[in-house]
This record gives structure tokens, sequence and C-alpha cells, in this order.
């Protein structure tokens, strides 16, 4: 397919320009965008529409023209210049390309001559227009191999509290639940974009998306379960492609299962989110997928374990062992609190938002920022403040013990000395005995 040119042409006598602009038009190669008389214009509509081309009409005193030429060639690379005038002189001609016109138009137009010059302005634009940077998004894919531990609603928080153009796509095709965790009743599915994938352009993209917040569009299973049959790992590999040359995030909400759905996610996916609760059958089923994920050859660098509903109360198992437990992945563990978790999906208000210093907020927000959100420094602040008001809360709470001195206290008082997000930094002395086995299994 030939490529369509853009024109501005340039000239004092309107009749000459109407009639550059009609001759253009005929050729069907060309897309008109401007017409000047007033050569002071020509500049900043250069400047606003970058066109391929830039024809200028020359006066029967032309040093004027010339000199716009001489200027703008050099200023505008990627537009190539032509000089048109009715004297074809050998003269004229020359000092029009030594101006830095790369062809001369004569006028009045001859067909073949303006075919070929067409022709070649095709070949200036393709060598000079700088080739668009092709975006690749960071697909986040967050996974669990077991039903039930979170996956909807940390991918859910974690998609928000990115802070840039993201999308959220539900690929628990058979059974996915996204739109509760907005409070929106999203009009279209991943099969409505496979179904117009082949005439997709942004616009339509914008409309099949449905759209929570500026930096924030989700893309749902479908609601029919024929249609999510329907849908193939190929499907899948041509929409992350899609979304991921337009937004800078994509996060996937994944199903239980390793099946053709997910694996061709998983090998799309920058980072991998390991979902997990820590009670034994769990643990033991992370560590497996944790070995599948390595026989599939997937980079260590990329897969993060998620703790979710993590309570150093119940298992005493701190941030350094289970680090070790998964080898030496970074760890991020999602507190435990039902109460807080289930009203945010009930109410549809996902919690970074509703209530961004909560600590299951904070530790998604850490995790958002590890994984290179733009929310970095607001994130960093709120985590920080977030974290010295609790290190003051527990000073206060010590210095309240009576004759207590913080620091005696934190040593002498049978407390763990803990690290900034609570958890223990010596190993704790009673294990869960299963959990323990796991542990020098593994390492
Ligand atoms: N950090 C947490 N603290 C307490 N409860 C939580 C926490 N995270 C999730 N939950 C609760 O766990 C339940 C399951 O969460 P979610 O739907 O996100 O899990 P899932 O793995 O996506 O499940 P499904 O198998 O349906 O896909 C929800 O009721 C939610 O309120
Ligand atoms: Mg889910």
């Amino acid at each position: 397919m030939s490529q369509l040119l853009t024109f501005v042409i340039s000239g004092t006598e309107p009749d000459t320009v109407a009639g550059i602009g009609a001759a253009l038009a005929a050729s069907g190669r060309a897309r008109l965008v401007s017409e000047l008389h007033e050569p002071a214009q020509i500049h900043a509509e250069i400047v606003r529409q970058r066109p391929s081309t830039a024809i200028i009409v020359l006066s029967d005193s032309p040093e004027p023209e010339l000199a716009l030429i001489r200027q703008f060639a050099a200023e505008f690379p990627e537009t190539m210049f032509i000089g048109a005038s009715a004297d074809a002189s050998t003269d004229l001609i020359l000092t029009s390309l030594r101006a830095g016109a790369r062809e001369f138009l004569r006028l009045p137009i001859n067909t073949d001559e303006l075919e070929a010059i067409l022709q070649r302005a095709a070949e200036y634009s393709r060598l000079h227009t700088p080739a668009k940077p092709t975006k690749r998004g960071r697909v986040i894919a967050v996974f669990s191999n077991k039903g039930g531990c979170g996956t909807s609603f940390i991918s859910s928080n974690l998609a928000v509290s990115l802070g840039t153009p993201t999308v959220l796509m539900d690929l628990n095709l058979q059974a996915g639940d996204l739109g509760f965790f907005f409070h929106v009743e999203p009009k279209f599915s991943i099969a409505d974009l496979i179904e117009h994938q082949t005439r997709m352009d942004d616009e339509l993209l914008g409309s099949l998306l449905t759209p929570y917040s500026p930096n924030l569009s989700l893309l749902p299973a479908p609601t029919d379960v024929d249609a999510a049959v329907d849908v193939t790992a190929g499907h899948v590999l041509q929409t992350l492609e899609l979304l991921r040359e337009r937004y800078e995030y994509v996060v996937l909400d994944l199903a239980h299962t390793f099946d053709e759905i997910t694996l061709a996610a998983l090998d799309q996916a920058d980072d991998i989110l390991l979902v997990f609760t820590l009670d034994i059958m769990t643990v033991r089923s992370a560590l497996r997928v944790l070995s599948i994920l390595e026989r599939l050859g997937y980079a260590r660098e990329k897969i993060h374990a998620v703790v979710n509903r993590w309570s150093k109360n119940d298992v005493e198992l701190g941030r350094p062992q289970i680090e070790r437990l998964f080898g030496n992945r970074s760890v991020y563990l999602v507190p435990n609190d039902y109460r807080v978790a289930v009203n945010s999906i009930n109410l549809g208000q996902p919690l970074v938002e509703s209530r961004p210093t909560s600590a299951i907020s904070m530790e998604i927000m850490r995790l958002s920022v590890a994984l290179g959100g733009v929310a970095e420094e607001k994130a960093k602040a709120k985590i920080s403040a977030h974290l010295s008001r609790r290190a003051a809360l527990e000073v206060a709470k010590l210095d309240r013990l009576p004759g207590g001195n913080a620091n005696e206290k934190a040593e002498t008082n049978g407390h763990k000395k803990t690290e900034g997000d609570g958890s223990p930094t010596q190993p704790p002395e009673r294990w869960n005995k299963h959990l323990l086995s796991l542990f020098f299994r593994r390492s």
C-alpha cells in the first residue's frame, strides 16, 4: 500500500495554491493539511502539522521564499521542501535546490512529473520519519494456584496503586468477578475485544475498556461461559500486545490452574506475583508452583512472593524466614484484616483509595513502588510517614511502662526487636513443625 503523504502549500497567489492542492488531491496519494497565503504563517504551521512535504511557490522575485526554504529545510529535516514555479529556468531550479529544496515542481502541473515527485517524496518520508518507539508496557501477572487467597483483591488494589495508565484484565475467564471490586458493571469483555481485533484503533479500544479512573481501565472476563471457552492462548497474546503498546501497565488477575491461557499470560509477564497464605497446605502448593515456574524457565527476578492475610500472631514466620523459604526472593507480607478487606470489596472501593494508610494498603503500595509504579515519590512519602507514626506509637507505648525507657524495654521485656514493618528480625523460637521441615528441605 502506498503511503499517504501530508502537504502544506504556501504561495501568495490563491489560485496557484488551489491548483496545486487540486492536483495533489486528484493523485490520491496526498492529504492537504494547509494552504497558506502568508509566508509568515508557514513556520507555525509546520511546527503544528509536521507535514511530510511543504511546497513553496516561488514568486517573480523569489529571494524571500528561498530564504524561508533555506531556514526551514535545516530546521525540519523530516519535511521535504519543494520549490514550485512557472519559471523552470536552470538558474531558478539550481538556486532553489541549493537553498535546500529537494525537488522542483514545474507549473502548470504535469501529471507524470507530479507522480514522479510524489514517488520520491514517499521515499524521502520513509527515510526521514523517525521510527515511533514501540511502547512495551509492563505486564504483571498475579497468580495463585489456590482459590480464595486474595488474587483479585491484590491485583485490583495493585492496579489502582500504580498511579499511571494501567489496564486490569481478568483472565479468570470462567469465574471472573472484576466488576465487583470496583462497583462497576462493564459492558464489554475480552471476548468483544477479540471480535474487533482486526480493525482495532485507539478509539475503539477505548470504547471497549471500562474506565474506572483516569489511570485505570478494566477488561473483564466474559459473562457468557461459551464466549469464555472460545478465548484461546493466541487471543491472549494478541490482546496483551495491543494493550502493552498503549498502556504503561497491564495487570492480570489469573485463574488458579496452569491452563493454556494462564501459561500464555505467564510467558508474557514481566513480573509474576505468586499469592498465597501461610497455612501449611497453601505454602506447600506455593512451593510446588515455584518449582514449576522455575522448570518453565522464568527468570527468578521476575517471580515475587506475596503472602496475603499475614499475621505475625498466627504464624511465627517473618519476612527473612519466608524469603529464605522462597529462595531469597523479595517477599511482600499483606496483613490480615478481614473486616477492612471485605468491606472494601462489598462497597466496591479499592482499599488503597478508601483507606490508603491501612496496613494492607501500605504493603500493596510498597509492592507497587518495587514494580516501578509512578506514584513512587508520593507512595514513598506515605509509607515512610506511616512507618514513623507507627514507630512513634511503639515508643510511646514502651515509655508508658513503669520505669520505662523505650530502648531498654525493647531489649529486656521480652519484646522482640522488630523491623519497621513489624516482622521479627531474629528467627522465632517456635516454628510450626511442618513449615520448619519444608524450610530445611529447601535450604
Ligand atoms: N489481606 C486480607 N485480609 C483479610 N481478608 C482478605 C485479605 N485479602 C483478601 N481477603 C478476603 O479473601 C476473600 C477472597 O479474596 P479474593 O476474591 O481476592 O480471592 P481470589 O483468590 O481472587 O478468589 P477466587 O478464587 O474467587 O478468584 C475476600 O472475601 C477478601 O475479603
Ligand atoms: Mg479472584
